[in-house]
């Protein structure tokens, strides 16, 4: 059943290999061919409420948040709305103010985090409305939004969140295609993406199966006692996420930048004994963005390049991860799977726990 090993070593390594079926389930039934959209039956919210809104912030806490950037960046290139993502746990602290033509989304896997739930309350006590992205039916915070996408991950056990995350970003590449065929977002383009999303578990799989080139960069990984991980844009909530799974289970510090921030402050401390895993795909900021790669190797740093095949370093000596491109809008996606094999075998290779990571508990359910 899904609560057993089935022979795997850990939770986590499961969980990541259940990917593609797992992604496949969260878009089963949802997309809608005919009309180039997406149908989230669970939202509770007619076309016209929907349309009326002019503001969506994501709230949730640790990695639910760094997903949520990545629907808030999906929601302004897709539907053109103003879109941001905070933690919950800040939030909740700082008498926010909750206006009527904002719609919150909450990104919750257990359904039951302290402060995300904290944030539900005080957004429904002021009279705004939220939904939820939450993975546990019938969770606290299930019950108590407004309405929601449920992500259909399955129990997920590892302290260390994969597949839920990766059906977070799934279901909000639905929403944000939803909202934008409400908005401007052509026939041909809701297409695109549609399609895009329907090739994704496969692509996943592409990815996993090339597990054992990862393995094998992870041991350089391993080796590092600081770490940076930068993107840009789209790419800035992957690389944080990248640097919080490393940074968990095997315990390497790992700061993440956005790759434009560079120049501005930690290039101070690129030197031959700091590791840079660098997220670039092939979008219109790779120039750019190899320019920074440029810029680290230069001053004698180790680069790991997260990368689409398309994108030429020249003669940089750099390890590349490759991963199938999508849509540039769904890029992020897939550019965050290699990091949780980057994380898992790393603290394999250090012999940690993986499952459990030392004072982190999968659910804060207390403050
Ligand atoms: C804890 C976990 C994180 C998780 C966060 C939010 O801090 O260690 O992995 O991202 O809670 O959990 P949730 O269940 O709300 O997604």
């Amino acid at each position: 059943t899904d609560l057993e090993l089935t022979g795997h070593a850990h939770y986590m390594y499961k969980e990541i290999l259940e990917q593609p079926e797992r992604a496949a389930a969260v878009i089963r039934g949802r997309l809608d061919a005919r009309f180039a959209t997406a149908r989230l039956n669970g939202l509770n919210l007619s076309p016209r409420e929907l349309r009326a809104f002019r503001r969506v912030k994501f709230l949730g806490c640790g990695s639910a948040y760094y997903v949520g950037q990545i629907g808030a960046q999906l929601i302004e290139d897709l539907a053109r709305i103003p879109a941001d993502a905070e933690p919950a746990s800040e939030f909740r602290y700082r008498n926010p103010i909750i206006e009527p033509d904002t719609l919150y989304v909450v990104v919750s896997q257990s359904g039951e985090t302290a402060d995300t739930a904290f944030a539900v309350q005080e957004i429904k006590r002021k009279g705004g409305t939220v939904i939820g992205a939450v993975n546990v039916v019938g969770s606290t915070i299930a019950r108590e939004v407004d309405g929601g996408i449920y992500l259909h991950a399955g129990p997920e056990i590892a302290v260390a969140s994969t597949k839920a995350l990766t059906n977070m970003a799934m279901a909000f590449g639905m929403f944000a295609l939803h909202l934008g065929r409400l908005h401007d977002l052509s026939y041909a383009d809701g297409e695109r993406i549609s399609n895009a999303l329907k090739a994704i578990p496969e692509q996943i799989q592409e990815i996993l199966d090339s597990e054992p080139a990862i393995a094998a960069i992870a041991q350089r990984v391993a080796k590092a006692e600081n770490a940076f991980f930068i993107g840009r844009v789209r790419q800035y909530p992957v690389a944080r996420e990248g640097a919080q799974k490393l940074k968990e289970i095997s315990y390497v510090h790992a700061e993440a930048y956005p790759t434009s921030e560079l120049k501005h402050g930690p290039l101070a401390l690129i030197d031959p004994a700091m590791l840079t895993v660098a997220v670039v795909p092939d979008d219109e900021l790779a120039s750019r963005n190899i320019a920074a790669v440029e810029q680290v190797r230069a001053r004698g740093g180790e680069v790991v390049a997260i990368t689409h095949e398309a994108v030429e370093f020249g003669t940089m000596a750099i390890e590349r991860i490759v991963v199938p491109k999508t849509e540039p809008e769904l890029d992020p996606i897939l550019l965050i799977i290699p990091t949780q094999l980057l994380a898992y075998h790393a603290a394999l290779v250090l012999g940690h726990d993986v499952d459990k990571p030392r004072n982190l508990a999968k659910s804060v359910t207390v403050e």
